[in-house]
């Protein structure tokens, strides 16, 4: 379902002249992505295995001489914000996102300028798969590039830009997230999985060329509306009963005698799906470098063992997800998950080669039995992270 990324290239151009009446500088692009496992640990310091998507929003911007910020989505009309009125809060809408980036790099010390830009993209919204990441770092790269930055061109600087990006989505838009989102697609690389250590943010690149089923169940997906700061705040209160910094310092031997510590069972169970989490992500990362070919088997018994930590001790699944997993799981996948923040969203699939025609009758039937819309289903495989697209400009 990804649309031809030159065809989203063009048409943000044509939106850009269209909407400000010259050519933009130029258009920059930026993945959604999928986590494969390791899922509500990156704001605990643990360990995640993200990948980009080949689905991508795509920036076309031009740089104003004044500080003055336009940006047009779509038919969402321009949207308009002076960089000096952008701060925690403000703007409320979706522009946020956007000017969020220019205020998170002018607080980090950087000089940038006002900029038009018009956004066009495939990732779809509310799905769980990080349409909020893509825009922020389709942005981020864009002001890298016109203000002259030069962050852009290693990883090192491309962490500043995703710390950035992670900014403007914990302070100006309000949302606590952790930062696995944007590191995936700013740092992400095509054909390979990212191996991101949430504590120091060190990533390692993984090889996996595996296909991947995405199950966009159609469920309601937000992060700002309170479950996901709760399940924050109660790992915050595991990790002080338990006296650590970070739950990623609780070590996985004799885990149940450990979490006796946490007094409030709901935050014990929130702990004790990070802590088991963080190993699966150990081992997952494991299959995948001992690959050639990668143990599928082995690989989705860890994918949806997630999958029931996250359903039972974490509690951030729902009823379409867990028909999805559990119809994909019957259909002969390999193993399947929900993936990304959950209350919804997407659930993946790990399917053999010429597996997913039937995987998709599956879920689609089950969906069916339960009076629910179609899910909308698609295959991916690692893309790559973000870039400036080549154009004809
Ligand atoms: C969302 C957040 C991420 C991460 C996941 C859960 O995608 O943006 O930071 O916490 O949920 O793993």
């Amino acid at each position: 379902m990804s649309t031809p990324s030159s065809d989203l290239t063009s048409a943000a151009a044509a939106s850009f002249t269209a909407t400000y009446g010259v050519a933009p500088d130029g258009v920059w692009s930026a993945p959604g992505r999928v986590n494969l496992i390791g899922e509500h640990v990156d704001y605990n310091g643990g360990l995640c295995l993200p990948m980009a998507i080949p689905q991508r929003t795509h920036a076309a911007m031009r740089q104003r001489d004044d500080r003055m910020l336009r940006v047009i989505s779509g038919d969402s009309g321009v949207e308009q914000v002076a960089l000096d009125d952008i701060a925690p809060g403000n703007p409320k809408n979706w522009v946020a996102y956007v000017a969020g980036v220019f205020w998170a790099l002018e607080q980090a010390g950087h000089a940038v300028a006002g900029a038009d830009i018009a956004l066009t993209s495939d990732v779809p919204s509310g799905a769980g798969l990080s349409s909020s990441a893509a825009l922020e770092a389709s942005v981020a790269l864009a002001i890298d590039d016109l203000c002259g930055l030069g962050l852009g061109h290693d990883d090192a600087g491309r962490r500043a830009l995703a710390t950035a990006c992670q900014r403007a989505e914990n302070e100006v838009v309000g949302a606590p997230t952790g930062g696995m989102d944007q590191a995936a697609s700013l740092r992400g690389r095509a054909g390979h999985a990212l191996e991101l250590d949430c504590r120091t943010m060190d990533v390692s690149h993984v090889p996996f060329e595996q296909e991947l089923l995405i199950i966009d169940t159609r469920a309601h997906h937000a992060l700002v509306d309170g479950q996901y700061a709760a399940r924050r705040e109660q790992c915050e209160a595991a990790a002080r009963d338990l006296g650590v910094a970070l739950l990623a310092d609780v070590s996985p031997d004799g885990l149940d005698e450990t979490l006796e510590a946490v007094t409030d069972p709901v935050a014990r169970r929130r702990a004790h799906h990070v802590v088991t989490e963080i190993e699966r992500v150990k081992e997952s990362a494991q299959l995948l470098r001992d690959g050639d070919p990668i143990d599928l088997d082995a690989l989705g018994a860890l994918f949806t063992a997630s999958h029931v930590s996250l359903r039972d001790d974490f509690e951030v699944s729902c009823a379409e997800l867990d028909v999805a997993v559990d119809a994909a799981v019957a259909a002969g996948a390999h193993g399947a998950r929900m993936t990304g923040g959950g209350f919804g969203g997407s659930a993946i699939a790990l399917v053999g080669r010429g597996g997913s025609g039937a995987v998709v009758s599956a879920v689609r039937r089950a969906y069916q039995q339960q009076g629910w819309k179609r899910p909308r289903t698609f295959r991916v495989t690692a893309g790559a992270g973000a870039g400036r697209d080549k154009t004809t400009l």
